[in-house]
């Protein structure tokens, strides 16, 4: 077990390379197994614990799997030989819940253990199956497994109740093999989708609307492996680019559609930092002190969850109280407490959290309690006095690649040491 020691002070200089999106590699992972013929060529993964996973998860279905050494993937998956994920990769990973769509469509079946209660919430998947059994599934919950069965899906006009990403994406490939047209109402609207679409497409569906709310699917009886890029991962890009806001530092970020963080852009601008975007990447100077902002976070194209965190360390250093009100998930605050034993000054209230600024952050022992949680306490020991230690980094390495390595080349004082130094 390692954790990360971080010596805070330094402004971040240089250009930094963004990975491959973990949210669109998981799910185009899982949309591999609808094809009953054929080789997909995934572009642009990124090397992280969750793909390693959805990696492990494929191949216990009888998926064959290549790779280049680097990051491209190619995937088999005419012989699938099992319909069932279970509890240990479940467990691991919440995100194995995507390939409950492609196996129900291409098998007829699919049984997954059920995801447990989560650190940021409870996390449930209701809507995912209430999708599936509009599709003409019947859907079973029982012995902590969840069973979804129907011999051929049909095309139906289904109604999110709440824009999930994960409902949205697996009943995309679920309906990809239905008969008739499928129409999604108030889906989510990320750019993963599109990037979803986008590969579903290239395996032969005719799927249109992908970045609006309202996604049209009609289903084919048979589909093809293809080939598709995996987007830049624009919550690494924004984190680097809080990094370097915090630091005063002046960095180059990409390749990155700075699109895909208009809200984040916005937000930060507003808060005082000085943002160009250029064609496919962002760049950052200095600018003058920071000042306090409101954010609440919302699904896209409103600022999104996976920032908040990071959002809420720049904040401990912005002049003034700024609030933010989490939407998305009950329980995401984890982080908190561990700032708050930096230094920094926020109170919690149910859903808002009001952060006091500049806080004099000071270097300290802190757990990562999640992916972005521990994000945002890499972004405080930039900017701590003293030596910061982050320890549970596995929750980092599930989201960020070679994120120490990208810190060094930035300039940044931080390295992996044994947890028992
Ligand atoms: C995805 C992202 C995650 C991000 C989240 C919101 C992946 C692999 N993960 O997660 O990083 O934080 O989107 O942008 O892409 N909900 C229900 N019932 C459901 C499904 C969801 O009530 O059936 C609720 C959830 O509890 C949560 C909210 O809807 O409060 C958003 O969840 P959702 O958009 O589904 O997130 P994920 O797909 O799990």
């Amino acid at each position: 077990m390692t954790k990360l020691r971080i010596r805070g002070g330094r402004p971040l200089v240089g250009h930094v390379p963004v990975s491959g999106a973990k949210n669109a590699a998981l799910p185009i992972l899982a949309a591999s197994l609808l094809a009953g013929d054929g080789e997909s060529r995934l572009l642009s993964v990124p090397w992280l614990n969750d793909v390693v996973v959805m990696l492990d998860l494929l191949q216990t279905l009888g998926v064959e799997i290549e790779t280049d050494g680097a990051n491209t993937v190619y995937l088999r998956a005419g012989n699938l030989s099992g319909c069932e994920a279970p509890y240990e990769l479940v467990n691991r990973m919440r995100a194995s819940v995507l390939i409950m769509g492609p196996l129900l469509a291409r098998l007829g079946r699919a049984r997954i253990s059920l995801p447990g209660g989560c650190a940021i919430g409870s996390r449930p998947i209701d809507l995912h199956l209430k999708g599936f059994t509009a599709l003409g599934a019947d859907v079973t919950v029982g012995h902590g497994f969840v069973e979804a069965e129907a011999p051929q899906l049909r095309g139906a006009h289904i109604y999110l109740d709440y824009p999930s990403v994960g409902a949205t994406e697996n009943i995309m490939m679920a309906a990809s093999l239905a008969t008739g047209t499928t129409i999604i109402e108030n889906a989510a609207a990320e750019p993963e989708i599109t990037n979803l679409g986008m590969y579903l497409n290239n395996m032969g569906v005719d799927i249109r609307g992908c970045g609006t709310d309202r996604i049209e699917i009609r289903g084919m009886e048979h589909l093809k492996g293809a080939t598709q890029t995996i987007i830049p991962d624009r919550i690494e890009a924004a984190t680097y680019l809080m990094a370097a806001i915090m630091t005063q530092g002046q960095v180059t970020i990409g390749p990155i559609d700075s699109c895909y963080l208009h809200s984040a852009i916005a937000k930060l601008r507003e808060a005082g930092a000085d943002i160009e975007t250029g064609e496919d990447q962002l760049i950052v100077r200095p600018a003058g002190p920071l000042r306090s902002i409101d954010v609440q976070t919302l699904p896209y194209p409103g600022f999104p969850t996976d920032l908040q965190p990071q959002l809420m360390a720049l904040l401990t250093q912005a002049h003034g109280a700024s609030l933010i009100t989490e939407t998305v998930f009950e329980n995401r605050f984890l982080h908190v407490p561990e700032l708050c034993r930096m230094g920094a000054e926020i109170k919690v209230i149910e859903r808002r959290a009001l952060v006091r600024g500049p806080a004099r952050l000071t270097g300290t022992t802190v757990a990562a309690t999640d992916l972005r949680a521990g994000a945002a306490l890499i972004l405080a020991g930039l900017v701590a006095e003293g030596e910061t230690y982050v320890t549970e980094t596995y929750h980092i390495n599930r989201g960020y690649v070679k994120i120490v390595d990208k810190l060094q080349a930035l300039g940044a004082d931080v390295e992996q040491v044994p947890e028992a130094d």
